[in-house]
């Protein structure tokens, strides 16, 4: 019988330097867009494609993750008292579910956090996501991938084309368009410089993989950046079995980066309900100030 996915893993050790310093003691993926941290969207993003089944790899200063999808004893007493019962519903709709923790210890690279996973993931095909690439809810991209994996029955990473002058800041992959969307992939490079770069296709943060990554993780050095690089394990996983890539035409944010980050609150703010129109005024009121 073809294996379906159930489970999830989000890898949340990084040290997120690149916002510090409010990443000194504070989880990246705990920065909220609007109102919900990062990596509420990539959890609300795995359920809405029934991988229930989560485990988050964690570090230090990380623990506001666990408590943020824990119950909250004092805050639901207090919000009871004032009568907020939708937020009530709203701060637990997500406690219900079972969420594991493991720790990283040392933040080694991607592909150390996603060996950390292998007691969780045993003998199963699973579903990464990472959480500081925020996908809107009305995309289809991780449905598109668990629905194509069971065809497939192997791993597949998502791709995006992005500009060549931005491609040393991804894993890219040399592939062959099979059909609509779907690449077999050929070679794989860790940020390669523009002229380097075997094409403008670019891993983004949303992989299915399969527990065949394990061994080969584990017997991994350190490669780029001194951290043990997931494209590296991947790549050697080439030697052993078909890999695919999937192209993405939607919309992402790499929320990972100052600028992303502010791209996906402003449009994320112009679709809140409570917001969006003074907010809209109030880029009105910018912009027109900045083009003066
Ligand atoms: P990034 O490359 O964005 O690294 O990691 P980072 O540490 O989070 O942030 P910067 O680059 O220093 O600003 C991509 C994903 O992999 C996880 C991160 O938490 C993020 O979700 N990661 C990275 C780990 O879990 N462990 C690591 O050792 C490295």
């Amino acid at each position: 019988m073809k294996q379906g996915i159930k489970k999830a893993i989000f890898p949340a050790a990084g040290l997120g330097t690149r916002f510090l310093p409010a990443t000194k003691a504070s989880p990246k993926e705990m920065l909220p867009i609007v109102d919900k941290p990062m990596i509420q969207y990539g959890v609300e993003e795995a359920l809405a494609c029934n991988l229930t089944e989560i485990l988050i790899i964690t570090g230090r200063h990380k623990r506001t993750i666990e408590d943020h999808f824990d119950y909250s004893y004092e805050l639901e007493a207090s919000l009871k008292k004032s009568g907020k019962k939708k937020m009530i519903e709203e701060i637990n709709r997500l406690n219900r579910i079972n969420i594991a923790y493991i720790r990283q210890g040392y933040a080694l690279g991607l592909g150390h956090a996603i060996s950390r996973a292998k007691p969780f993931v045993r003998d199963e095909p699973f579903a990464v996501i990472l959480s500081d690439d925020i996908i809107p809810p009305e995309e289809t991209l991780l449905k598109d991938m668990v629905k194509l994996y069971k065809e497939l029955q192997c791993p597949i990473l998502a791709l995006e084309q992005v500009p060549m002058s931005e491609i040393h800041q991804y894993g890219v992959v040399d592939g062959v368009l099979e059909k609509n969307g779907v690449y077999r992939v050929r070679d794989l490079v860790e940020k390669p410089d523009a002229a380097d770069a075997p094409s403008d296709l670019a891993i983004l943060g949303r992989y299915i993989l399969t527990p065949d990554i394990f061994n080969i993780l584990e017997g991994s050095k350190p490669g780029r950046g001194g951290e043990i690089q997931l494209t590296d394990a991947i790549k050697k996983l080439l030697k052993t079995r078909q890999v695919y890539g999937y192209l993405f035409k939607g919309k992402r944010y790499d929320a990972g980066s100052k600028f992303g980050y502010l791209k996906a609150t402003v449009d994320f703010a112009l679709k809140n309900a409570e917001i969006a129109e003074p907010f809209k005024q109030y880029l009105f009121e910018v912009t027109r100030k900045l083009r003066q």
